[in-house]
């Protein structure tokens, strides 16, 4: 099959999130499958490629859009990446979707409209490549929500030409792309699009919601999260069109890249360990406590937490258990970087406690390794996490997580009161104080008993989160997406509600 892959990120050459980890796994895990994928995304300043860079292909003038070219790389994995080169709109410093100073781009909806409308070009037959045009274009996020829109309008002007079919993944409904109704004017939306039926909500232009209406299928990054998502507690808005469209959605757990997150061969780690020999954990719990500037205490439980710091993640959840966590002698390590007042709480902490918290404001990739590594525990005490990477990366590391009882994290944690023979770490009764004070409490206890706690970790690390497993679902889906795109009706077996 001929799949184009179209996000906003990538590891390792952008990422802010979970969204660049699944970018670079999934489509090299269905190349892997035999398919011939594509990953189109934006060429954004100081990129740095390895690969066998192609000639750059002009894209046809459009609109009064700027000019740009796609610039194919031939990658080690197999997969073809496709940078969209448009300096005026990519090459500048800053991050993927907003400035040095944090603000969003204020051309935000052309330049995640170009990205959507090259997608969606490269699945007809106009597309830009000479010999290649995509059978399924599936888009990720807000960011590329006006590709199923743009498809969609390509079958109407056109519809005895070929197109592809389309198929979106909600990582994270909370971002749902939202500019004024007039940008619909220059970035192409037929205006009886505008409507409730289309991009409009309340009153303004969502691109993840034209995604939503348009794509032939759409995915969400874990089971629990898709039947979250239709109710109006995490529906965000959008709960009722998901219930409406809940025959074309459908949950699949992210994996994990498993030769990067392996701690028997991690070469960001400076002592290497396994399921049968954990000697080298412990090396890591202190080449961590001494990176951090916490004391050299093998006795101290070593709890940690990395992440995009903002209200999603419970960071003040875990704020307001600190006196708790002080109380039993723990550390607490934080990585993470995001809103200002989080920070700045974060950074007091650590000012208040130096022997037991520590905390760095950055984004630092060889340090999050070293922390899963290290720690103890892991906590991800979320509101809501669609999916969520970093408790799988952690049972794979043999710390254990506590986690809330949402998305993502209850489909890939078991908790270890209720399954004592299965259990791979803690899962709070409720995403509140009391739920992460229970939590915390029962795992405190497991510590202090050595054998239990090496079966909670033994537990997590014999799970397999790799991705093909899941990989294969997204295959079932794009074939699913074909049907709905040739208007045939869909199997009775077909994509059901979560
Ligand atoms: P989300 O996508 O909501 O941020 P995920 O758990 O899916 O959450 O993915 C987060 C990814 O980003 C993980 O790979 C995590 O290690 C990484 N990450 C988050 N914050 C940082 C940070 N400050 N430094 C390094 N890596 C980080
Ligand atoms: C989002 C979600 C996270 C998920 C990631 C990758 O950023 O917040 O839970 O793991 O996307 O799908």
């Amino acid at each position: 099959m001929k799949i184009l892959f179209a996000t906003p990120e990538c590891a390792p050459y952008v990422k802010t999130g979970g969204l660049g980890d699944v970018s670079a796994a999934l489509p090299a895990t269905l190349a892997a499958l035999g398919h011939d994928v594509h990953l189109l995304m934006p060429a954004y300043q100081d990129m740095k490629v390895e690969g066998e860079i192609g000639a750059g292909v002009d894209l046809p003038p459009y609109a009064q859009w700027p000019a740009a070219q796609l610039v194919p790389v031939k990658l080690d994995s197999g997969v073809t990446l496709l940078l969209l080169a448009c300096p005026q709109l990519y090459q500048r410093p800053g991050g993927p979707y907003v400035d040095a100073g944090g603000r969003d781009y204020d051309d935000n909806a052309m330049r995640f409209g170009m990205l959507a409308r090259v997608a969606a070009l490269l699945g007809t037959v106009h597309s830009p490549l000479p010999d290649w045009i995509a059978d399924v274009v599936h888009a990720n996020d807000w960011p590329c929500g006006l590709a199923p829109l743009y498809l969609a309008h390509a079958r109407v002007l056109a519809p005895h030409e070929r197109t592809a079919s389309s198929v979106i993944t909600i990582h994270n409904l909370a971002f749902q792309g939202v500019f004024p109704m007039a940008a619909g004017d220059v970035l192409g939306v037929p205006y009886y699009w505008r409507g409730m039926d289309g991009v409009e909500f309340w009153g303004q232009l969502s691109m993840l919601k034209a995604g939503l209406q348009f794509a032939d299928a759409i995915t969400t990054v874990s089971p629990s999260y898709a039947r979250e998502i239709q109710t109006q507690a995490h529906g965000v808005g959008f709960d009722g069109i998901l219930r409406a469209r809940s025959d074309r959605l459908r949950g699949i757990l992210n994996g994990i890249d498993t030769t990067m997150w392996d701690p028997a061969q991690d070469p960001l780690l400076p002592a290497h360990f396994s399921r049968g020999d954990l000697k080298g954990k412990a090396a890591c719990k202190a080449a961590l406590q001494a990176r951090v500037g916490l004391p050299a205490n093998k006795g101290a439980m070593l709890l940690a937490m990395v992440s995009r710091l903002t209200p999603q993640k419970g960071v003040d959840l875990v704020l307001g258990a600190l006196p708790r966590i002080l109380a039993s002698g723990a550390q607490l390590v934080i990585l993470g970087s995001g809103e200002p007042g989080l920070q700045q709480a974060l950074r007091d902490a650590a000012q208040k406690h130096p022997k037991q918290v520590s905390v760095t404001l950055a984004f630092d990739e060889s340090l999050a390794h070293l922390i899963e590594a290290g720690a103890d525990a892991f906590l991800m005490p979320s509101r809501f996490e669609p999916c969520g990477l970093n408790q799988m990366y952690s049972q794979a590391y043999g710390t254990p997580p506590i986690v809330a009882p949402v998305g993502g994290l209850l489909d890939s944690v078991t908790d270890a009161s209720a399954d004592a023979a299965r259990g791979t770490g803690f899962v709070m009764t409720g995403c509140d104080a009391a739920g992460l004070d229970d939590a915390l409490t029962r795992a405190l206890r497991a510590w202090r008993e050595p054998a239990r706690w090496r079966r909670i970790q033994a537990n997590g690390m014999d799970r397999h989160f790799g991705w093909e497993d899941s990989a294969r679902q997204y295959l079932a889906v794009y074939e699913q997406a074909a049907l709905v795109a040739a208007g045939s009706p869909l199997p009775a077996t077909g994509i059901s509600p979560p």
